[in-house]
């Protein structure tokens, strides 16, 4: 939640711009520490979410790993503080200097996604006198119960190896004298909101294959069921903290695990979502013929969500709820200013009587935002200003005075 103070200080700052929520970063990622020690369970930041270094340094400075899915983002992992024995790397389309770069740093694990990728692995691996760790990464056919772009585990979608490939790939994996077998890998899909049933299902398919891995001869010594955990994109601030808890304790209860097997997961939307907000001036009021617009200065050029998946988020007038008289609520089109149709930041929203210069929030625009920004319409890249540093942030320019 954004007080009094901190948005008297906004009105300095040029919009638009990433406000960074310093306190909350740090108490979901301290909340999630605890709870993984508690539970014996290896967290992995997914470094995709959300790329911005301190957040990152942060991350790294309280023990987590980091899952990546190219190789710039190993080496900014790396840059930020997380060892190379901490990084995991993702991703179907590995290129051969991404590969090589990662095998040479000496990373955690490959989660490989096909089997040519193994064998491209080995052959790398023999070539520079590297063993090549990896885990395999698992299609499970699991419904996640979510938007379809973000569902990444059923046997439609491009990720994982499948079933009708297991024979093959552990004759692969036995064969391959360059690569120590790491464990398998498991990801179902992004804001999963139905927690206890999706995952537990996911538990419950993932003990099936490590049985079926460990029958034929392989040590399944590590189990990775990738990240997923939603967000409360409705009310940011009565969930700020993803229900981690529920997440943990229908993992501990249906994962079949030995005391030498460790457990992984791979937040990332759940650690950063809630932490920040795109914070926005309205440019101008419009009546349309049958409706209001609120032409905001930023659009899906910042924030893709919205105009990619329909995503829904909260959006505040900070300026009219400082406003001591009681405004009248209206409904707007809430728009951004690049020339598509679809750069609308929500339809036929009830807000405070709105006027030209007022700032507004939009909410939980920690994951998936600034890392999905574009120059497109050659919009400048909007700023990160974080809470503990909002001196330093850009200030706005008069264009008036
Ligand atoms: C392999 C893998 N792990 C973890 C994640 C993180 O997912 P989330 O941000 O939903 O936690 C993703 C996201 O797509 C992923 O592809």
């Amino acid at each position: 939640m954004l007080d009094f103070s901190t948005i008297e200080q906004f009105d300095k700052i040029a919009t638009p711009f990433y406000y960074y929520d310093m306190d909350l970063l740090h108490k979901t990622v301290d909340h999630v520490a605890e709870l993984a020690e508690r539970h014996n369970i290896k967290v992995h930041y997914a470094v995709k979410a959300n790329v911005e270094r301190r957040l990152l340094e942060y991350i790294s400075s309280k023990g987590f790993g980091a899952d990546c899915v190219s190789g710039n983002e190993v080496l900014h992992a790396h840059s930020c503080g997380f060892p190379a024995d901490r990084i995991v790397y993702a991703g179907v389309g590995k290129t051969d200097k991404e590969i090589y770069d990662a095998l040479t740093l000496g990373i955690e694990a490959f989660n490989c996604e096909s089997l040519q990728e193994i064998y491209v692995i080995n052959e790398m691996a023999h070539r520079y006198g590297i063993k090549a760790s990896i885990s395999v990464r698992i299609n499970p056919d699991i419904d996640a119960h979510t938007h379809k772009y973000v569902t990444t585990g059923l046997y439609e979608n491009k990720f994982g190896i499948s079933q009708h490939e297991f024979e093959k790939l552990i004759e692969i994996i036995q064969k391959s004298e360059y690569i120590d077998f790491f464990g398998l890998h498991f990801h179902v899909g992004s804001q999963i909101t139905r927690v206890s049933e999706v995952y537990a299902l996911e538990c419950k398919r993932v003990n099936e294959i490590v049985r079926y891995f460990e029958r034929q001869g392989l040590t399944v010594k590590n189990i990775n069921l990738g990240g997923g955990l939603g967000v409360d994109y409705d009310d940011p601030d009565g969930n700020a903290i993803a229900d981690f808890k529920t997440w943990f304790d229908t993992i501990e209860a249906n994962i079949e695990r030995r005391p030498d097997q460790m457990v992984h997961v791979e937040p990332g939307r759940s650690l950063v979502a809630q932490c920040a907000s795109l914070i926005s001036r309205v440019l101008f009021v419009k009546s349309g013929e049958t409706k209001n617009f609120l032409i905001m200065d930023a659009g899906m050029n910042d924030l893709i969500r919205p105009a990619l998946y329909g995503a829904y988020h909260k959006i505040e007038n900070l300026s009219a709820e400082q406003r001591t008289f009681f405004p009248t609520h209206q409904a707007y089109d809430i728009v951004g200013p690049v020339c598509e149709s679809s750069d609308v930041w929500g339809a036929g929203r009830l807000l405070p009587l709105s006027v030209r210069g007022d700032l507004m929030a939009i909410r939980s625009a920690g994951a998936y935002g600034q890392v999905m920004a574009s120059r497109y319409n050659m919009k400048d890249i909007a700023p990160s200003v974080f809470s503990d540093e909002l001196g330093k942030a850009p200030q706005i320019k008069d264009y008036f005075e």
